[in-house]
């Protein structure tokens, strides 16, 4: 974890970025460290698929990258125990799921107890899953939203850390909706990973975040 001396971190917190798809969460974190607005370092990028927009991205920013493919995931155990060694090898003190659309087992949540984030588009404990967007907008709820929250063994269902209403205006389209959402998590996931460099988050006995300060 950062440093802290006189509520200021000094040591940028290391982190390890899981990634599937097009990756704009991680340009939201690496554009926050380079705005100076988030003391972190990314040791590394890993996508579960060689074709991610993600891993352009990364090049583009000059981090280190890899990528797994279909046939790692054959065989979950392995697949998981690949990425716990890579990212402990590369010093990451956290691993952050940034659109990463495989399920991460229990040798990457061992290795990483509490310290594996995932990034949710809807208002969890509702609509978990893949679809998360649209099956609110489908259900017409009035309000949705996104969730920031630990990942643990059962799916969208670790401990919230953070979340963010966002109100589902008449006349919206789904990609109207997803446009506001994703512009929502693009700022929030990077001040939640600034408040873990500070050393700010913990989880209780019962399983509850708190933020201090
Ligand atoms: C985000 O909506 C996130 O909530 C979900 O997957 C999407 C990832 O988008 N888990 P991107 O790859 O970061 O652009």
């Amino acid at each position: 974890m950062g440093e802290t001396v006189c509520g200021e971190s000094v040591r940028p917190l290391k982190i390890g970025v899981l990634i599937s798809g097009s990756g704009s969460n991680l340009q939201a974190i690496i554009d926050a460290i380079e705005a100076g607005t988030l003391n972190a370092e990314i040791v590394l990028v890993i996508s579960s698929r060689p074709d991610a927009y993600g891993l352009v991205r990364a090049e583009q920013a000059g981090l280190p990258h890899k990528a797994l493919n279909r046939e790692w995931y054959e065989d979950a155990s392995r697949a998981n125990g690949h990425l716990a060694g890579q990212f402990k090898a590369a010093g990451a003190e956290y691993i952050v799921m940034a659109g990463y659309m495989r399920k991460v087992t229990e040798e990457v949540l061992d290795a990483f107890p509490d310290r594996v984030l995932n990034l949710h588009p809807a208002l969890l404990p509702s609509f978990k899953g893949a679809h998360a967007i649209a099956d609110a907008f489908e259900a017409g709820v009035k309000v949705t939203g996104i969730t920031v929250h630990f990942a643990n063994i059962e799916y969208d269902k670790g401990p919230i850390i953070a979340q963010m209403p966002i109100a589902v205006e008449e006349g919206d389209t789904l990609e109207m909706l997803e446009a506001r959402i994703h512009d929502a998590e693009h700022g929030l996931y990077p001040q939640v990973i600034e408040m873990l460099a500070q050393g700010r988050i913990s989880v209780d006995e019962n399983r509850k975040v708190h933020i201090d300060g």
